[in-house]
Parts: C-alpha cells; sequence; structure tokens
C-alpha cells in the first residue's frame, strides 16, 4: 500500500513529529510513504518524494515543517481538485493524510467524498480551534511562545511604570490569549467569544492605575482588535504610559514543546493505523487525553464553545488591587 503526507495551512509546532511517526508508522506497516511538498499547491503540481526512516532522523521537536506548506486557492477549485487527485492515482497512491486546520480538513473531505482516498486529517494549527478536539497540534507551544514573551515584557513595563497591549494569534478563536493571558497573570484579557466594551478596558485600567498598579498586560486576541488600534484609543481617552506590540509569527516558531511532539507522534501514529484498518473521511482528535477518531463532516459541524469559567477564574484573580 502507497501513503502519501502532506502539510497544510499555518504551520504550527509538533507538524514535524506527527510527520515522523506517520513515515515511521507506515514503514512499519508494510506501506510505502511519500511527502507532498508545500501542501495542496504540491500534490496539485505533483511534487512527491519517496521517505525511509532516514528522512525523517532528528525532526521530532522541530517547529515549522519539513514538507513545507501553503495557503492554495487552487485546492477550492475543481479543476484544481481534479489535479490534486490526478498526481495520487498516477502514483497509485491509496492513502493520504492531512496534517493542517479546518481549511486543510475541507481538501481533504473533497478527495475523500468525491474521489474516495482513503484520507485522515491530524489537526495541526495553533489555534485551537476545532471543536472536536480537546488539543490541536501546536497550541501548547505557541502559548508557552506568548508566556516567554510576556515574561520579558514585564521586565521592561514593570520598572517604567508602564502597560502594554499584546496581541495574540488564534484567528476567531481566543484560546491563546484566554490560556497565555492566565498563566501570564495578566490585567486584562480580551477575547471575541466574550464582550469587553472599551469603556470597560477604560475603566478597569483606571482603577488598577489609581491603585498603584502600573505595569498592566491587556493581552488581545486577534479575532477581537488590534493593538495598534486599541494602544492609539486608549491614549486618547486616558493618561497612562502605555504602548503596544504584536507577538505575532514568533508564536509559530520555536521548537514544539513536550506535549506538541507526544501529541503530534500520538495523532500520527493513529491516522496511519486507521488507514490500515481501512477507514476513511475521518480526524483524529484528543478528548480527555485519549486519541480518537471521527468522521469528518460530523467533526467539522461542531460547534467550538469557549471556557467560560477559565475566563471568569482568569478575571476574578487580577480584580482584587
Ligand atoms: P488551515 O488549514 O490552517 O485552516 P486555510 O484555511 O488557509 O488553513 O486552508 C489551507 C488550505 O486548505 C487552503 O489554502 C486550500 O488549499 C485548502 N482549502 C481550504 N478550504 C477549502 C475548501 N473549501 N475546499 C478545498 N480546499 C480547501
Ligand atoms: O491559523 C494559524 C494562524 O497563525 C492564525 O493564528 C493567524 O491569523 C494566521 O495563521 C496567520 O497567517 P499567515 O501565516 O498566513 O500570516
Amino acid at each position: 500500500m502507497r501513503i502519501a503526507v502532506l502539510t497544510s495551512g499555518g504551520d504550527s509546532q509538533g507538524m514535524n513529529a506527527a510527520v515522523y511517526a506517520v513515515v515511521r508508522t507506515a514503514l512499519d506497516n508494510g506501506a510505502e510513504v511519500f511527502g507532498v511538498e508545500d501542501g495542496y499547491q504540491g500534490l496539485i503540481e505533483g511534487r512527491l518524494h519517496q521517505m525511509t526512516a532516514k528522512s525523517v532522523d532528528g525532526i521530532i521537536h522541530l517547529g515549522g515543517t519539513v514538507l513545507g506548506t501553503s495557503r492554495c486557492p487552487e485546492m477550492k477549485t475543481p479543476e484544481g481538485q481534479d489535479k490534486a487527485y490526478k498526481t495520487l492515482k498516477e502514483n497509485d497512491i491509496e492513502g493520504l493524510v492531512v496534517i493542517g486546520g479546518d481549511g486543510s480538513f475541507q481538501g481533504a473531505k473533497i478527495l475523500a467524498t468525491k474521489y474516495g482516498v482513503k484520507t485522515m486529517g491530524i489537526p495541526g494549527t495553533i489555534d485551537n480551534d476545532l471543536a472536536y478536539t480537546d488539543f490541536t497540534l501546536g497550541f501548547d507551544s505557541a502559548v508557552n511562545a506568548v508566556m516567554q514573551t510576556i515574561k520579558m515584557l514585564r521586565d521592561t513595563m514593570t520598572c517604567n511604570k508602564r502597560s502594554c497591549v499584546v496581541e495574540v494569534m488564534g484567528r476567531n478563536c481566543g484560546d491563546i490569549a484566554l490560556h497565555a493571558g492566565i498563566t501570564s497573570g495578566a490585567e486584562m484579557i480580551i477575547v471575541p467569544e466574550v464582550r469587553t466594551t472599551f469603556e470597560e478596558v477604560v475603566e478597569r485600567l483606571q482603577y488598577n492605575l489609581d491603585h498603584g498598579k502600573f505595569d498592566n498586560i491587556i493581552v488581545l486576541a486577534e479575532g477581537a482588535g488590534k493593538a495598534v488600534d486599541m494602544e492609539a484609543k486608549l491614549r486618547a481617552k486616558m493618561e497612562i504610559n502605555l504602548r503596544s506590540m504584536v507577538v505575532g509569527h514568533l508564536q509559530r516558531g520555536g521548537d514544539a514543546s513536550y506535549a506538541d511532539r507526544l501529541l503530534g507522534i500520538r495523532m500520527g501514529e493513529h491516522a496511519v493505523k486507521c488507514i490500515m484498518e481501512g477507514k476513511s473521511s475521518r480526524v483524529v482528535g484528543i478528548v480527555h487525553d485519549q486519541i480518537i477518531d471521527e468522521d469528518i463532516v460530523e467533526a467539522l459541524a461542531k460547534r467550538k464553545s469557549f471556557d467560560r469559567s477559565l475566563y471568569d477564574i482568569a478575571n476574578k484573580l487580577v480584580t482584587s488591587y
């Protein structure tokens, strides 16, 4: 049997650990395995290479993805999808592991339902925005990167009695902001899932300044606004020594954390086992620390819920100056 693996969309830490496990598990089961370069773009253009056990030596910890990735609009068109399938067919590839976010899963779903390719999805995105799984690959490492950034930021903010708006990634999901914010003792966490008015931000900051708390960190999820806009509005409204920063792509870089390496390995192994068992059109996840697989259509139809109780705890812990 021949299996291919690709990484697609925004890269995330742990993708390489998953690729490692996919390749080694496939070989262990007597399958041949091919790495597709640059996600769906490479699949459409027929860019793939056979992988050996040695191809994945020393990659478990690496950030980014050794296979390369892309945003590939052509995959959304019937012509692009035909080309992608043609590459698989010409190379006698029956199974495909797609490591990416919900967009990448849409492509996997089409390859499975329209062309009968045995596809398995592994959730690789720092955003943690997929409802069917407790965690996506890269989320833990991204949160750690934001925590580290805020720790460094505090050193200079505190001695300057200065506050800072810190914008973090996550698309429409506030999980990175919430988890990095609460563990950094952020004075405010603003996420798209909870309505926060500008007046509430001003009120909280003014209260803190009046009570001698000058180094306020406001973690702002990108889905809830831009740090530079928030800084400008606050400066116009109140007397405050304020800066802003965007953590940006640094939160997608660096070695994968222990949690993401292990998750990638467990998910990669499971995805290949599923293909070997004849399963298709499914996505791998982790629920209560158990690796699961679920129908791709059902998984994508689920609505992500936000951990409101954790958000409330975060707020309570920083309101008692
Ligand atoms: P992510 O997978 O991280 O959510 P994107 O949303 O950018 O990232 O999707 C990655 C790629 O998946 C897209 O560039 C495209 O090639 C493919 N894709 C996204 N949506 C669809 C779709 N509706 N149909 C087919 N392919 C899609
Ligand atoms: O989906 C992952 C993500 O990092 C989002 O958090 C962010 O909005 C986006 O990708 C950034 O995309 P790009 O790397 O194309 O700038």
